[in-house]
């Protein structure tokens, strides 16, 4: 059963003061998000992300469509304690600690007395705020507040979590704790549809990824067929610190890392280039096709995105 099904939502903000004028944010988009995966929802800055986000926990009406989470319409009452939802810049009272601001919200969302302070616990510590559970929000970073949005999320254990940018904020190992947690809790079962426009954890992370773009859905797949291109091009990867001349002859490219070469060889020279370094006595570490990144595949669909609007205009 798919977890989460956008219909046709569409998205127009009346903008302007004196004279309001339309402005479309999202354009009817059609989705759908499997129980279990982890989907990333790709744009740049001002592509739809956050307002799709907001449609669908009902902070902002749609101009039309609609939507279901779980096989049920997406304004039952019932279906919101199967979901967490991290806002792109949350907003806490600053002098609530760490631990007041989960039990608040615990008590927002249902979770009995009895269980919560266990709950608390261990949220604190999946995020990493343990030691800080007794301290006031003011007193926190912009990572240490992500990371309580994100307790917040999941206190409430949902089936489907919904972030906004949730490593926005997060230095690399708080980026890499938070990837963490995401494979986690699809290992638990749920469904994590997250936006982001950083690629690289999104092509760590994700099962499928959709990318938006001025409101429009401009691709949707899996990382793998997104960024299989073959480009007949192999990366070759040796010890040492030198390229030999006659693999330079063979059209290579080549970086030299510390005590490894890295080289982009067509793969029609494989054979040859493999040859010259058995030849001079150099360790080949390995071979793998080359793959248009997420992030190439990304610029890609921008740019004709980019060249289409400017024909049409
Ligand atoms: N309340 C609003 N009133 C008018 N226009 C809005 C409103 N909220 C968003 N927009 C516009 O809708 C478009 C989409 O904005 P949105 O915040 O959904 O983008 P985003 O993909 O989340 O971008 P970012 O990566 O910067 O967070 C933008 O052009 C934005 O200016
Ligand atoms: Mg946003």
């Amino acid at each position: 059963m798919a977890a989460i099904e956008i219909l046709g939502l569409e998205k127009t903000y009346m903008v302007g003061f004196w004279r309001k004028r339309p402005k479309r944010a999202l354009h009817p988009l059609h989705l759908a998000v499997e129980e279990g995966e982890i989907f990333g929802f790709l744009g740049p800055n001002g592509a739809g992300k956050t307002t799709t986000l907001k449609l669908l926990m009902g902070l902002v009406f749609p101009t039309s469509g609609s939507a279901r989470i779980l096989g049920r319409d997406w304004t039952d009452p019932d279906i919101k304690a199967q979901i967490g939802f991290l806002p792109e810049q949350p907003y806490f009272y600053d002098y609530l600690t760490a631990h007041e601001l989960l039990d608040y919200y615990g008590q927002l969302s249902g979770v009995p007395a009895k269980q919560r302070k266990q709950r608390i616990n261990e949220v604190l510590h999946r995020v990493g705020l343990t030691d800080v559970k007794g301290v006031q929000l003011r007193k926190f970073s912009k990572g240490m507040l992500q990371r309580a949005g994100i307790a917040q999320a999941i206190l409430h254990d949902p089936k489907v979590v919904f972030f906004d940018e949730p490593m926005s904020g997060l230095d690399p190992m708080g980026r890499r704790e938070v990837r963490d947690l995401m494979e986690q809790l699809k290992q638990e079962g749920k469904t994590v549809f997250f936006s982001t426009h950083i690629l690289s954890d999104a092509e760590a992370l994700c099962d499928r990824v959709a990318i938006i773009y001025k409101g429009e859905l401009k691709g949707i797949g899996a990382v793998e067929d997104l960024t299989s291109t073959v480009q007949g091009k192999v990366d070759m990867v040796w010890q040492g610190t030198q390229v030999p001349a006659s693999i330079k002859t063979l059209g290579a490219e080549c970086h030299i890392t510390g005590e490894t070469v890295r080289a982009v060889i067509s793969e029609a020279q494989q054979d040859a280039a493999i040859d010259v370094l058995r030849r001079e006595r150099l360790r080949l570490i390995s071979i793998t096709p080359v793959r248009t990144s997420l992030e190439e595949y990304f610029v890609e669909k921008l740019r004709k995105a980019e060249s289409s609007a400017g024909g049409a205009a």
